[in-house]
């Protein structure tokens, strides 16, 4: 069907966005289990970066499954369908100049991998939220751990399905042993300079 599809040229690139917003768009990725601290963390950057006058949207795995794919479940197929979404959608935030930050479990590297292709690699920064299965079922904010030990959810990651933790991510945070104000600011410290327009 697609090669029927001609790409139309607009006037407004995203280099003219980004010159509007004066930073670059990047896609700022946090992968980990679910309680891990993703969309905590993901939300503090999102606001600090905010103040400081950077266009931010956050993409959160719990909210977007309650919309545009409130279709999927949890098996490898969908969450795969669900990741591929996701990075498209992140992909036209891009586009559109923002600073795109996404809280998914996102548990299969090749998913993860596919992010990178959709966006390109200069977009990208993939940060692992390294948080033990244990602390995470001890927290069990949502009480989802403790229904999975019962057999009441299925493909809980972590319990009855994997998680394939990234190998070199390009930061990882451990929050058993950082406290959450220098966890952000790591984070901060390490997307701002790549937000400069003028290192082309
Ligand atoms: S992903 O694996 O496809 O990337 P996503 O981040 O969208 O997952 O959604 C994860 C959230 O859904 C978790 O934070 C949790 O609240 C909820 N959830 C419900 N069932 C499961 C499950 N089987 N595995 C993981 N998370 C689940």
């Amino acid at each position: 069907m697609s090669e029927n599809i001609i790409e139309h040229n607009y006037h407004i690139s995203q280099i003219d966005r980004s010159k509007g917003n004066n930073h670059k768009p990047i896609l700022i990725w946090f992968t980990g289990l679910s309680g891990s601290g993703k969309s905590t963390i993901a939300n503090l950057v999102e606001y600090t970066l905010f103040n400081e006058g950077i266009k931010t949207y956050s993409l959160d795995g719990d909210n977007i499954r309650k919309g545009i794919n409130n279709d999927l479940s949890f098996s490898p197929e969908d969450r795969m369908e669900n990741i591929r979404r996701i990075a498209e959608i992140a992909n036209l935030m891009i586009d559109a100049g923002l600073v795109v930050l996404a809280a998914f479990v996102s548990p299969y590297k090749k998913d993860r991998e596919n992010i990178r292709t959709i966006v390109k690699d200069v977009n990208f920064v993939e940060i692992y939220i390294n948080t033990s299965l244990e602390e995470c079922e001890r927290r069990d904010v949502k009480g989802l751990y403790k229904k999975a030990r019962l057999g009441e959810i299925k493909n809980m990651t972590g319990i009855s399905a994997p998680y394939e933790a990234p190998e070199t991510p390009d930061l990882e945070i451990k929050t058993e042993n950082e406290n959450i104000d220098a966890s952000v600011k790591r984070i901060v410290d390490f997307i701002k300079p790549k937000l400069n327009l003028e290192d082309e």
